[in-house]
C-alpha cells in the first residue's frame, strides 16, 4: 500500500529536534521527500543523514526572509515541487510579565511569529510556482488557546499564529489556490523544550511529574502524537479541513 503522503515534498522549519525532527521521520516513513531545515545547520544534516535518501537538510533561521527565498527555490530545484510546509521553529521564555524584557519579547515574537508569517508567505509562493495544491500546518500550542502565568510573549505568539492560521487559510480559499493551513495545539510533549521547562527547578523528574499533574489524561506526550496529526494534515484525506485548530491535549483545554 502507498504511503499517506506518497509523491509528495514537505519542508519542516526547526527539524533538527524534538516535534519537528518526529515529524520529518514520519512524513519519511509515509512517503514523502523532506527537506529538513533548522538553524542549526549541523542538527539538520544529521537528522536528514538518518532518514537516507528522502531527506535532504538545509540552513533556515525562520526569521531571515533572505533564508526562506533561497531555501524555497532551492527545494523547488531539488524536489521538483513543494506540497507541505511545517512552520515547527519556536522557543519560549518563561518569564511573566513583570520580570520579561522588550528584547526578550521582540525574540520570541520573532521566531514563533514572524517565522511563521514568513513560512506561510513563502509556502504559498512556493507551492503555486509549481501548482501545489499544498497544506501549510502552523505549530500554535494550547498556550495560543488559553492562558499561562509565567509565559506572556510565549501565549501571545503562539495566540497570533492561532488566527494568521485562519487568515492564510481564508485568503487561499478564496483565491481558489486548493492550499489549505491549520494549526496544532499540543500540550505538554517530550522534546528537549519539555526538558528545559521541567528543569527550571532543580529536579527535572519532579517537574515532568509537575507537567503530567496539569493534563487531564494524566501524562505528557511523546512527539509522535503530534507527527499523527502532521501526517493527516499534510495527506489528501484532511481535504476539506483549512483554517481549523487541531487540539492534542490530553484534555487539558476541556477544563
Ligand atoms: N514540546 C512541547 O511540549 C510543545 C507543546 C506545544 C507546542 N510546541 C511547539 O512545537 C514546536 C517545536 O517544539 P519542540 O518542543 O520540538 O522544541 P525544541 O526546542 O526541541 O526544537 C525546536 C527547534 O527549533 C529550532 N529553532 C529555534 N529557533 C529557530 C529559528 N529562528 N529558525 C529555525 N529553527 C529554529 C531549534 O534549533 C530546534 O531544533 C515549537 O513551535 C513549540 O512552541 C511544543
Amino acid at each position: 500500500m502507498a504511503g499517506r503522503v506518497e509523491g509528495k515534498v514537505a519542508l519542516v522549519t526547526g527539524a533538527a529536534s524534538g516535534l519537528g525532527k518526529a515529524a520529518a521521520a514520519m512524513l519519511v516513513r509515509e512517503g514523502a521527500r523532506v527537506a529538513v531545515t533548522d538553524r542549526n545547520e549541523s542538527g539538520a544534516r544529521q537528522v536528514a543523514g538518518e532518514l537516507g535518501e528522502a531527506a535532504r537538510a538545509w540552513s533556515l533561521d525562520v526569521t531571515r526572509e533572505p533564508d526562506w527565498e533561497r531555501v524555497v527555490d532551492e527545494v523547488l530545484a531539488t524536489f521538483g515541487r513543494l506540497d507541505v510546509v511545517v512552520n515547527n521553529a519556536g522557543i519560549g521564555v518563561v518569564k511573566d510579565i513583570e520580570s520579561i524584557s522588550l528584547e526578550e519579547w521582540r525574540l520570541v515574537h520573532a521566531v514563533n511569529l514572524d517565522g511563521v508569517f514568513l513560512g506561510c508567505k513563502h509556502a504559498i509562493r512556493g507551492m503555486r510556482k509549481c501548482g501545489a495544491k499544498g497544506s501549510i500546518i502552523n505549530l500554535s500550542s494550547v498556550a495560543g488557546l488559553v492562558g499561562v502565568d509565567n509565559l506572556p510573549a510565549y501565549c501571545s505568539s503562539k495566540g497570533g499564529v492561532r488566527l494568521l492560521t485562519k487568515s492564510v487559510a481564508l485568503h487561499c480559499a478564496r483565491k481558489g489556490y486548493g492550499i489549505r493551513c491549520n494549526s496544532l495545539h499540543p500540550t505538554f510533549i517530550e522534546t528537549p523544550m519539555v526538558d528545559d521547562l521541567a528543569s527550571m527547578t532543580g529536579d527535572k523528574a519532579a517537574g515532568k511529574a509537575r507537567l503530567a499533574r496539569m493534563i487531564p489524561l494524566g501524562h505528557i506526550g511523546e512527539p509522535d502524537d503530534v507527527s499523527y496529526a502532521v501526517v493527516y494534515l499534510a495527506s489528501d484525506e484532511s481535504k476539506l479541513m483549512t483554517g481549523a485548530e487541531f487540539v492534542i491535549d490530553g484534555g487539558t483545554t476541556a477544563m
